[in-house]
C-alpha cells in the first residue's frame, strides 16, 4: 500500500507514509556557527562518541525488575512521548544527503548553512496530529505546496480506519502486517503502534457523538481530537517530564527564545529539540514490558521492528491478544503500574541491537552511537553553550563526572567532553544531577518547553487560540457530553478511548 502523492516540483510520488516538508533551523543560529560552542573536529571525537555511546548501553539483567532504575512517571508518558516527536519531527533520524553516520562513515560536522537548506522536516511543526489525520479526506492540498491522497486512511463514514475484534482486539488497520497511517513510524514498536490506535478510537468516538453532514462532524471531531490531545501534551505530559516551574512558566508567559518575540517570525523546528534535547525519552525505555494481564515479562527486542516481528502477528495478519496493550499497567497510581526509567545516561538493554533501518550496520543499530554521532554530523551546539544561551550556569566539569561510572568519567576527560559536552549526554547528566532522574533539567526542560509551548502558541487553530470555544475549560477539554467526554489527561484520553478501561 503506498500514499500517492502531487508535488509541484517533482510530479507524482509514492511513499510509504504521508509526508509533508517544512523548515528546520537553529534556536541558536549563532552557536552552530561557532566552532568554540561545538564538539571539536575530527575522528578523535568521532571515536570517543562511538565508545561513550557503548558505556552507555545498560546490559541490564533479562527480566529482573530493578526499581532503583524506575522513575515515578507511570511508562505511557514514554510512548506518549514518541508520539508527540513523531507529529512534529522527521528526518533528523536517517541517513540521507545531508548526514550520514554509518560505521564505515568519514563522520564531519556539517555546514549548517546546508543543513537548513537541504534537511527538511517530514511533519508540520504543529500539534496537529498530521501523523493520524494525513490531511483529512478531501480537504488535501488547499494550503500546501503538494497535495497529499490521505482517503486510505478513513472508510465511507468518515471515520479512521482500524482494526476492532469487538472483544478487545484493537489495531492500526494494516495489509501483509504492515501499518496503514500517515507515519509508519508510528508502527516502529509495539507500545506505540497502540496508543496510536488509541488516537484513532478517540478520534472514532469524537465522531461518533457528533451532528450534522458527515463532513461537519469529521471537521469537529478532528477539532475536538487535537485540542484534546494539545491539552494533555501541555498540562500532563510537560508537568510530569519537565522541570515544573519551567513549564509553568513557559505556559503562562511564553516562549522567550522562540516566535515573534524574538525577531524570528518564521515557523521552524528547532534542531536542538529534535537531535539532542528530546530525544530524552530514549533513556525512559524500559527493557521489558508487562503488556497487560496475562503477559509475562516481554523483552523490549521483542516488541520493536513491529511489523517485521512475525511473532506479534495472528494468521489475519494483524497484532495477536498477547500484545494488546492494557493501559492501567501504563497510566495512573496502581500498584501494577510500570513506571518509565529515570531520565539518565543509561540506555535499556534491545536499544542497541535495533532491528529496522540499521541494515546490519552496528552504529545505525545502537541507539546512543547514532544520538551522539548524528548531534555530531547536524553541528548541534554543545550543552554548555546552549546553558550559557539560556543565560543558566552550566554544569562544571566535576559535577558532570561525579557519580558516573569511573570509565566514563575518564572519557570524558580525555576527549574533553567534560567541557564541551554533546547536547544530548548533557541534558541526560543534567536530569540525573539535579532531579534524581525523576524530569529533566533547566537546560532540557527549557529546550523541550520553549518548542512545544512555541509551537502550540504560534498556532491560531491550538486550544489556547480558541479558548472561547465552550469544549475548552479550566478542567480540560469536552470531546463529548457528560463526564466521560471530559480529556484533561493522558488516563482520561485512553479511558475515553475505551482500550483496556
Ligand atoms: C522504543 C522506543 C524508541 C525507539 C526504538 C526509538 C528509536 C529512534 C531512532 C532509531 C531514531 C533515529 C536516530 C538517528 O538516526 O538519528 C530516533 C529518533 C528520534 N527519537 Fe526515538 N525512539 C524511541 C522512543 C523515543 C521517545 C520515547 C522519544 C521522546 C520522548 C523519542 C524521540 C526521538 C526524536 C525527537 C528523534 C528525532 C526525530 C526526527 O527529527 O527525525 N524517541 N528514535
Amino acid at each position: 500500500m503506498k500514499f500517492r502523492k502531487q508535488s509541484h516540483i517533482d510530479g507524482p510520488q509514492e511513499h510509504d507514509e504521508i509526508l509533508f516538508s517544512t523548515p528546520f533551523d537553529y534556536l541558536f543560529p549563532d552557536l552552530a556557527r561557532s566552532p568554540e560552542c561545538l564538539l571539536p573536529e575530527g575522528e578523535q571525537t568521532v571515536s570517543a562518541l562511538k565508545e561513550l555511546g557503548k558505556l552507555m548501553a545498560d546490559p541490564g539483567d533479562a527480566g529482573a525488575p530493578n526499581e532503583q532504575l524506575d522513575s515515578s512517571v507511570p511508562a505511557a508518558y514514554t510512548y506518549l512521548g514518541q508520539f508527540i516527536d513523531h507529529d512534529i519531527t522527521a528526518r533528523t533520524d536517517r541517513n540521507g544527503p545531508v548526514s550520514t553516520i554509518g560505521e564505515a562513515e568519514t563522520i564531519e560536522p556539517v555546514d549548517p548553512d546546508v543543513i537548513v537548506r537541504d534537511l527538511r522536516n517530514g511533519r508540520r511543526a504543529v500539534l496537529d496530529l498530521d501523523s493520524v489525520f494525513g490531511d483529512g479526506p478531501g480537504l488535501a492540498g488547499t494550503h500546501l505546496p503538494s497535495t497529499t491522497q490521505s482517503s486510505d486512511l478513513y472508510d465511507e463514514e468518515l471515520t479512521l480506519r482500524m482494526f476492532d475484534d469487538g472483544r478487545g482486539r484493537v489495531d492500526l488497520p494494516r495489509h501483509d502486517r504492515k501499518a496503514i497511517i500517515a507515519d509508519m513510524r508510528n508502527d516502529e514498536n509495539v507500545l506505540v503502534s497502540q496508543l496510536h490506535t488509541a488516537f484513532l478510537k478517540l478520534y472514532n468516538e469524537t465522531y461518533a457523538r457528533q451532528t450534522g453532514t458527515q463532513r461537519e462532524r469529521h471537521i469537529r471531531a478532528r477539532q475536538l481530537t487535537r485540542w484534546a490531545y494539545q491539552s494533555v501534551v501541555a498540562n500532563d505530559y510537560l508537568t510530569k517530564v519537565c522541570d515544573n516551574g519551567v513549564a509553568l512558566d513557559t505556559l503562562a508567559n511564553g516562549p522567550r527564545f522562540l516566535g515573534p518575540s524574538t525577531g524570528r517570525t518564521a515557523n521552524f523546528m528547532p534542531l536542538e529539540f529534535s537531535v539532542a534535547a528530546f530525544r530524552f525519552g530514549h533513556s525512559m525505555i524500559r527493557p521489558f514490558y508487562e503488556l497487560n494481564s496475562k503477559s509475562d515479562k516481554v523483552d523490549l527486542l521483542a516488541l520493536l521492528g513491529t511489523s517485521g516481528n512475525a511473532e506479534n502477528f495472528d494468521a489475519d495478519g494483524q497484532l495477536t491478544k498477547a500484545r494488546i496493550v492494557d493501559w492501567r499497567r501504563f497510566v495512573g497510581r496502581g500498584s501494577k503500574v510500570q513506571h518509565a526509567r529515570k531520565v539518565d545516561t543509561k540506555i535499556a538493554r534491545g536499544l542497541f541491537t535495533l532491528p529496522g533501518d540499521a541494515g546490519g550496520d552496528p552504529v545505525l543499530a545502537h541507539l546512543a552511537q547514532r544520538n551522539l554521532l548524528r548531534g555530531f554530523s547536524l553541528s548541534i551546539p554543545t550543552g554548555q553553550a546552549v546553558a550559557d544561551a539560556f543565560g543558566i550556569s552550566p554544569l562544571g566539569a566535576s559535577e558532570l563526572k561525579k557519580g558516573e561510572t569511573r570509565e566514563i568519567a575518564t572519557l570524558l576527560s580525555d576527549s574533553g567532553f567534560d567541557q564541551r559536552t554533546p547536547l544530548w549526554y548533557y541534558v541526560l547528566r543534567e536530569a540525573a544531577i539535579q532531579q534524581g532522574g525523576e524530569v529533566l533539567g533547566e537546560v532540557g526542560s527549557r529546550v523541550v518547553c520553549e518548542t512545544i509551548v512555541g509551537l502550540l502558541k504560534q498556532d491560531p487553530n491550538s486550544y489556547l487560540a480558541n479558548a472561547h470555544d465552550p469544549a475548552i475549560n479550566d478542567r480540560g477539554v469536552d470531546v463529548a457530553p457528560g463526564r466521560g467526554g471530559r480529556i484533561n489527561d493522558l488516563a482520561d484520553l485512553l479511558r475515553f478511548a475505551a482500550i483496556g478501561f
